[in-house]
Parts: structure tokens; C-alpha cells; sequence
């Protein structure tokens, strides 16, 4: 718990392939890491359809990770670049709906990166903080 009492909720996609296996790597090596993050593991972050990334936010996630391999080491050849655009995307009409776009980050962490992704949920868990509670949770879709 932080010193506003706001503990943010963050829901990452990470692809099996690095980012899943640098989490692992941070955990197995006792990184210090945020227990923040709910991991929820993807064959590729070409596989994140943006519905997901909605559905997240709405049912209260305060901000979605998208991370995968790096440009080029996608298992599946372009499944990155695919999420990277959508990402963009939706990252664009997520202001339209009253959503800071900066809830939503998509990075890339390879495998033997462990240190890198401990870094990056715990810069993205205090980016979240100054943030606020989520603005989507409870919205009603139609
Ligand atoms: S296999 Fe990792 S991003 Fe595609």
C-alpha cells in the first residue's frame, strides 16, 4: 500500500517465449518486483486481441502491460509488430472514451532479461500510482 492508499492492479500479457521467462528468471534470481501484477501468459503478444486489454480495464485493472519479444525475435515472425500496431492503435480512441492512454504500455523483454522486466513492472506500478484508480472499472459497455 502507498502513502495515498492507492494500490494499483495491473494486468500483463506477456508472450511464453521471453517476457513470461524473464519474469521467471527475475523470480527464480529473487528480484525485487512489485506484487502488483497479475501475469496472464500468452503464446505471443500477436495473440493480445485489444478486446482483451478493454475487458481489463473495465472489469478494474488500473493498467494493462502488453510485453513480448523484441522486434525481430518474434517466434512467430511478426506477431510484435502486429501488437505494436494495435496497441497504437487503441491507444489513440482510449482518450475518446475518457481513458489516459498511459494505462496501457507495451514493451519488449527478452528472455534473459529478468532484471529488465523487474524494472519495468515496478516503474509501470508507480507511473499507475500518480495515475489513480482506473477510469474504466464499472463502465457499462453497450
Ligand atoms: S513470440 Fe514473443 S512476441 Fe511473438
Amino acid at each position: 500500500m502507498s502513502e495515498n492508499g492507492f494500490d494499483p492492479t495491473i494486468v500483463a500479457f506477456v508472450c511464453n517465449w521471453c517476457t513470461y521467462t524473464a519474469a521467471d528468471l527475475a523470480g527464480t534470481a529473487r528480484m525485487v518486483q512489485s506484487p502488483n501484477v497479475r501475469l496472464v501468459r500468452m503464446m505471443c503478444t500477436g495473440m493480445v486481441d485489444p478486446k482483451y486489454i478493454i475487458k481489463s480495464l473495465l472489469s478494474g485493472a488500473d493498467g494493462v502491460l502488453i510485453s513480448g519479444c523484441h522486434p525481430g525475435d518474434c517466434h512467430y515472425i511478426n506477431g510484435n509488430y502486429k501488437a505494436r500496431r494495435r496497441v497504437k492503435l487503441l491507444k489513440e480512441i482510449l482518450g475518446r472514451f475518457g481513458i489516459d492512454e498511459r494505462r496501457v504500455k507495451l514493451t519488449w523483454v527478452g528472455a534473459s532479461e529478468g532484471n529488465e522486466f523487474a524494472e519495468t513492472v515496478n516503474h509501470l506500478v508507480e507511473e499507475i500510482r500518480e495515475l489513480g484508480p482506473g477510469e474504466a472499472a464499472g463502465m457499462q459497455v453497450v
